[in-house]
């Protein structure tokens, strides 16, 4: 199902629904990408939960300011906010992946009370280093002149394992489209707003929920050996690297982070 929504600064916000499970979850795409990034999930786990995917703004088919100034991870998550109070979700698991994951830290901070689990995926909690942030900064300028499709060729050696890169080619295809599909306006918001974005590893000692830890082995930005220092550090959580897959674990392993998925649904459905 289609939902829309508007933003509290008055842009048109779409997800995707899809599912009738007990287990509410919101799915959190990352950059630069929208939320068929979770296709493999919505498609098969709707007999556990029930789930939102949202364009985030700016990206997909969702709208958003055209002033980079406008994205900030705090609107992103002022976002998602309302996306739970549309539907009428008190509580739910949310789940991000790379960028996905650091809007999730920012909304824990923020909304601590309307998580029921959390799963990171591919992802961490530190601000971005000086190197990062001059990198951001020489992709912005590439795509204000080129467009998205100047910054799309750099990020599928990223964004995928060597595996998929190598005996995959179908699916390397669609990561490529989705990514030349996004709006230069949202990538380039994207682009500040994580350049912009605090550190927040501070939080992790302090999470109170489950948390499920995903990164796949052949992730070469968040790879699992630093993966697993901090999220050692989180009370009640558990890291799972997954075979075969790169950055995108959920689509280049989507039977394994679906197995995943369900048995963490059971996990939070014995100690809630
Ligand atoms: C993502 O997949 O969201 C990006 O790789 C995040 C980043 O550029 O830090």
């Amino acid at each position: 199902m289609d939902l829309f929504i508007d933003s509290e600064d008055g842009h048109r916000l779409f997800a995707r629904k899809e599912g009738h499970g007990s287990t509410n979850i919101l799915f959190v795409h990352g950059f630069p990408f929208n939320h068929t990034q979770w296709l493999p999930q919505l498609e098969e786990l709707g007999e556990i939960a029930t789930m939102i995917a949202p364009d985030l703004r700016g990206l997909g088919a969702s709208g958003g300011p055209q002033e980079p100034s406008a994205y900030s991870m705090a609107a992103y998550s002022g976002d998602l906010n309302r996306w739970l109070d549309e539907a009428g979700w008190e509580r739910a698991v949310l789940a991000g992946l790379s960028m996905g994951g650091y809007i999730l830290f920012d909304f824990l901070r923020r909304n601590p009370g309307r998580l029921l689990g959390l799963i990171l995926m591919d992802t961490h909690p530190f601000a971005d280093s000086p190197e990062t942030v001059e990198g951001r900064r020489r992709s912005r300028e590439q795509v204000e002149s080129g467009g998205t499709a100047a910054i799309v060729d750099g990020l599928m050696e990223k964004v995928l394992g060597v595996t998929t890169r190598s005996s995959r080619p179908e699916l390397a295809g669609r990561v490529r489209e989705t990514m030349l599909s996004s709006p230069a306006h949202g990538v380039i918001g994207a682009l500040e707003a994580m350049a912009g974005r605090a550190d927040n590893f501070d939080l992790v000692v302090d999470i109170t929920v489950p948390v499920l830890v995903i990164a796949g082995e052949e992730d070469t930005l968040t790879p699992p050996g630093p993966t697993a220092e901090w999220a050692s550090e989180i009370p009640d959580s558990r890291l799972v690297s997954v075979p075969l897959a790169g950055h995108i674990a959920n689509l280049e392993a989507p039977e394994r982070v679906n197995e995943l998925v369900r048995s963490f649904v059971e996990y939070l459905t014995s100690v809630t």
